[in-house]
């Protein structure tokens, strides 16, 4: 198992050198979304609007990290909340068995928040009809509002290993705001995990009915937030695996 995950970095490096992967990777990216690629998933029965190979990151992520919080903006219909509480719930039970407990869903301190500034209530519903509804806290307000932002660090407290994702309203200026807003919840060696950075990489045309595009994204946010943040840093190794990511640049690794 050690030479299996010792070989990951060398595999990684000689497929940043293989030009035809990369490309087909860059090309594949550009192709997919504008098919709305990202809208044809599930997780446990939710629609989910990610790519699988970031769900698939995002599992490695709380595996290592293990948090008792997930604090995510956009929930849409609800599938990466699903998918957050679902792997916390595993956590849960991998812990019990480890200890040779029996798991008591009801002792679990491990939660997500989800942020979103309109839940519908179909959505809502399905949500509150979903086994993993217990541990999802929904909040609904534009997440920069000052009161949203109060209620999900009053909604945080006594956390400590926090992770935080933000994928909701995608310009620049609003990215910026959740940065300085949640950011600071990740903790350190967790991370803040900023989707649809790969919006800076599309063609000029390619979002003509959406206020965000090139120049006016979640990448140049990050870009900017992290001229006054040395305590998060851009953790390549995840995009480099992955090659088809909506995240280029977006894993934030939380230093100090
Ligand atoms: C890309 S979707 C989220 C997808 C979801 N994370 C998933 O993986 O399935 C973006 C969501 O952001 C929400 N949104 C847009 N503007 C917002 C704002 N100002 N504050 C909070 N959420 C917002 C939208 O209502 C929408 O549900």
């Amino acid at each position: 198992m050690s030479d299996f995950k010792s070989e990951i970095p060398g595999r990684i490096a000689a497929m940043q050198q293989n030009t035809a992967l990369t490309g087909a990777a860059k090309e594949f990216l550009r192709a997919s979304a504008g098919a709305e690629y990202s809208y044809n998933y599930h997780w446990l029965g939710r629609p989910i609007i990610q790519y699988p190979q970031d769900i698939v990151a995002m599992q490695e992520l709380i595996w290592e990290i293990k948090p008792d919080l997930i604090v995510e903006t956009g929930i849409a219909h609800g599938g990466s909340l699903i998918f957050s509480a679902s792997v916390l719930a595993m956590l849960d039970m991998c812990e019990a068995i480890e200890k040779g407990e029996t798991l008591d869903p009801a002792q679990s301190r491990r939660k997500v928040i989800g942020v979103d500034i309109d839940i519908r209530a179909h959505n809502r519903a399905a949500m509150d009809a979903h086994p993993m509804r217990s541990r999802i806290e929904m909040i609904e307000g534009s997440s920069i509002a000052e009161d949203t932002i109060a209620q999900v660090k009053a909604a945080a407290q006594g956390y400590e290993t926090v992770l935080v994702c933000l994928d909701s309203m995608h310009t620049h200026d609003h990215v910026l705001a959740e940065l300085e807003a949640y950011a600071p919840l990740a903790s350190k060696g967790s991370y803040c995990v900023v989707f649809d950075t790969l919006i800076e990489d599309m063609a000029e045309d390619e979002y003509p009915n959406r206020p965000w595009g090139k120049g006016d994204n979640p990448k140049t946010a990050v870009w900017e937030y992290l001229t006054s943040h040395p305590e998060f840093e851009i953790d390549k190794s995840i995009p480099d695996k992955l090659m088809i990511t909506v995240a280029h640049d977006g894993f934030l690794k939380r230093v100090s």
